[in-house]
């Protein structure tokens, strides 16, 4: 008998997903298996059902689309995270009857394509007999349990972008340009965009900063005959005795914190100490939009089809991860979960920025 599989992308939108379902369609036609999309997240999974064949001639063109063809969620009823990340239990009632309706599909198993929320979600779904694999997506590369999530390096190539073009404006006036990246609690974005970008500072969630050392960095380039100063902001950066800068704390009771604002903030503060023409530019989605690199397309045709191949051999209950050699490998989604990978402090990314002379506002 045909076997089929169901796909759901969960969380956030990020460049690549597209091509992770179009690895999975296709690595499962070839083996005569049928596919089918689960739309709008899991909550597509409740009562009416929202799912769709998926078949291989469906796929041209996704492995360069951005966003998910399928639609996705990061609030409804299968929220796993709320505020700054604490765990919620699906309910049992959401979960059984998400089950009642993946067996009237007739499904052999379930890739959920997402990040921490997304696979904390699927690991519940898991131990409630659910037969699941993940796939490691955010751009926020925050996931300990593989060297990379898909949709980073295309983050990183638009933040990057955004620098190159700022460097322009701010050295014909003068001026500071402060630009504000995603990243959650992580600086990962911020960290490699800064470095690849010729940021003069980086600010990130893992070193508290102060304006005294922005300051300083401002006009040891002014000694130097360097009029613009070019800042690189994470949103989840904070300074020294102060907690994170969010736009939506009153209304997260039931879903996450979301983090944004520190770039204006910033920019106002470095406008009256410095006294010099300061601009603050937030660039938001647009890290999640548009066409995935080349890393992020290959990156997603090989968690693609393993994940596939995951399945084959009944290995559920476990997400496909980038280990440290580079290689495909399957990691428990129990030992995946809840562990956020954070840029270090000491080590070689950040020792490699110092040693050009880039402050992290310490
Ligand atoms: O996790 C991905 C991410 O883009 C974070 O970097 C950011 O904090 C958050 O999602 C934004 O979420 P939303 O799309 O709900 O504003």
């Amino acid at each position: 008998m045909t076997k089929k599989i169901g796909i759901v992308t969960g969380g956030g939108d990020c460049p690549g997903l597209n091509a992770v379902i179009r690895a999975i369609v296709k690595a499962g036609g070839l083996y005569g298996w049928e596919c089918f999309g689960i739309h709008g997240g899991f909550d597509g999974l409740l009562t009416p059902v929202q799912a769709m064949p998926l078949a291989t001639k469906d796929m041209d063109g996704l492995l360069i689309r951005g966003g998910t063809i399928l639609g996705t969620a990061n609030s409804g009823q299968f929220s796993a995270k709320t505020g700054h990340g604490e765990l919620r239990q699906v309910p049992q009632k959401i979960l059984t009857q998400a089950k009642t309706n993946f067996d009237a599909l007739g499904l052999f198993a379930l890739v959920a394509i997402g990040g921490d929320g997304t696979l904390t979600i699927a690991q519940q779904m898991f131990e409630m007999g659910f037969p699941i694999v993940g796939v490691p997506k955010t751009i926020d590369n925050d996931l300990d349990a593989t060297q990379t999530t898909f949709g980073f390096d295309t983050a990183v190539a638009c933040a990057v972008d955004a620098l190159d073009r700022l460097h322009s404006t701010a050295q014909s006036h003068n001026r500071v340009m402060v630009l504000e990246v995603m990243g959650r609690y992580a600086g990962w974005i911020a960290a490699y965009a800064g470095l690849a970008g010729g940021a003069d500072v980086i600010l990130i969630p893992e070193i508290k900063f102060n304006y005294d050392a922005i300051q300083r960095k401002i006009q040891t380039r002014e000694a130097e005959g360097k009029y613009f100063t070019i800042v690189i902001v994470a949103e989840g950066a904070t300074i020294e005795g102060q907690g994170f800068v969010t736009s939506n704390k009153k209304t997260c009771n039931d879903r996450e914190t979301r983090l944004g604002g520190i770039g204006h903030m910033v920019a106002t503060k470095i406008e009256t100490r410095s006294k010099k023409e300061t601009r603050c530019v937030v660039l938001g989605h647009l890290q999640r939009g548009g066409q995935p690199t080349q890393w992020d397309r290959q990156l997603c045709t090989r968690f693609g089809v393993h994940a596939f191949q995951m399945i084959v051999r009944k290995q559920f209950g476990f997400m496909v991860a980038l280990n440290k050699n580079g290689m495909m490998g399957p990691v428990t989604l129990k030992d995946a979960i809840n562990k956020i990978r954070r840029v270090d402090p000491a080590g070689e990314l950040v020792m490699t920025a110092r040693a050009l002379g880039i402050s992290f506002g310490d």
